[in-house]
């Protein structure tokens, strides 16, 4: 069972969200476990305030020291040890599935979200282990990032999705985009579902997925590709279905001879 435990402004958030579909039910099935602590809970002010303005003057509010650290000490109380905490910050390293996988080796972990114009350092300096952003671009708190975070190490952790093999296959998952998926109708605006998905071949499926995978990783995704090492069987495979100025262009990425 894996646990996080979240710190936030705005736990109504969580409840609306997480509460549904594959993770409601990983959390239903005792598989992981979604805790929402509220920072305001812990304001040690009457009107329970929890932002104040910027030292040294500028835009926004920011979060205070105090009750970040009372929300994050009263979890550590309960649990007896020191868990890992990770700020959802737009500074921190960027989200990708292998992070995904090595955050999915903790039992335990705490994420905070920062809202207004951020939080006061010494809290990140105090208690945070790690920053991690969902990408190059500002949202207005760490609730959304928080959940994108739970939402996909949660499915990595065995058990949440029924088929073990739905995420092996997926896109990320080895450095390549998924190849195309269809399901009925057969014929939808004059467009028929591929001759070979309906020929029952298994290797020759298996073969013709991996081409996909690999033709639309180098015309969606080129920058992924040239992270992989292709083996002459992939090589061989997607030289199949490119055109000559394909070639070029692949082999320029791979930097060397197809
Ligand atoms: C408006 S942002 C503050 C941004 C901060 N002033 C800065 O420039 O780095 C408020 C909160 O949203 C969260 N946040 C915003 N963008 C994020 C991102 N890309 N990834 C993760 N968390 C983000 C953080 O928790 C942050 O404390």
């Amino acid at each position: 069972m894996m646990k996080f435990d979240v710190l936030t402004l705005f736990p109504e958030i969580f409840k609306a969200v997480m509460g549904e579909s594959i993770i409601g039910r990983a959390q239903g099935n005792g598989l992981i476990e979604i805790n929402t602590i509220n920072i305001r809970d812990f304001s040690k002010d009457k009107h329970r305030k929890v932002d104040d303005y910027p030292y040294g003057g500028g835009n926004g509010m920011v979060m205070m020291v105090q009750p970040i650290y009372d929300a994050y000490a009263s979890i550590v109380e309960k649990c007896g040890y020191k868990p890992r905490v990770i700020y959802m910050s737009p500074q921190g390293k960027t989200l990708n599935q292998e992070l995904a996988r090595q955050l999915k080796e903790n039992e335990h972990l705490v994420l905070l979200c920062g809202h207004y114009e951020g939080i006061d350092e010494r809290v990140i300096e105090e208690i945070v282990d790690e920053e991690i952003s969902i990408g190059d671009y500002v949202v207005t708190g760490g609730e959304l990032p928080a959940m994108v975070l739970i939402d996909c190490v949660s499915r990595l952790v065995p058990g949440v999705l029924s088929n073990e093999g739905s995420f092996s296959d997926e896109s990320h998952f080895e450095g390549l985009l998924e190849y195309p998926q269809y399901t009925r109708p057969y014929e939808f605006i004059n467009r028929k579902v591929p001759d070979i998905l309906m020929s029952g071949h298994h290797a020759n499926i298996n073969r013709w997925r991996r081409q996909q995978a690999l033709l639309r990783t180098f015309r969606k995704r080129p920058d992924l590709l040239s992270e992989l090492e292709l083996d002459k069987q992939d090589t061989d495979l997607i030289g199949e279905v490119l055109d000559d100025s394909e070639k070029l262009s692949l082999k320029s990425i791979k930097g060397r001879k197809m």
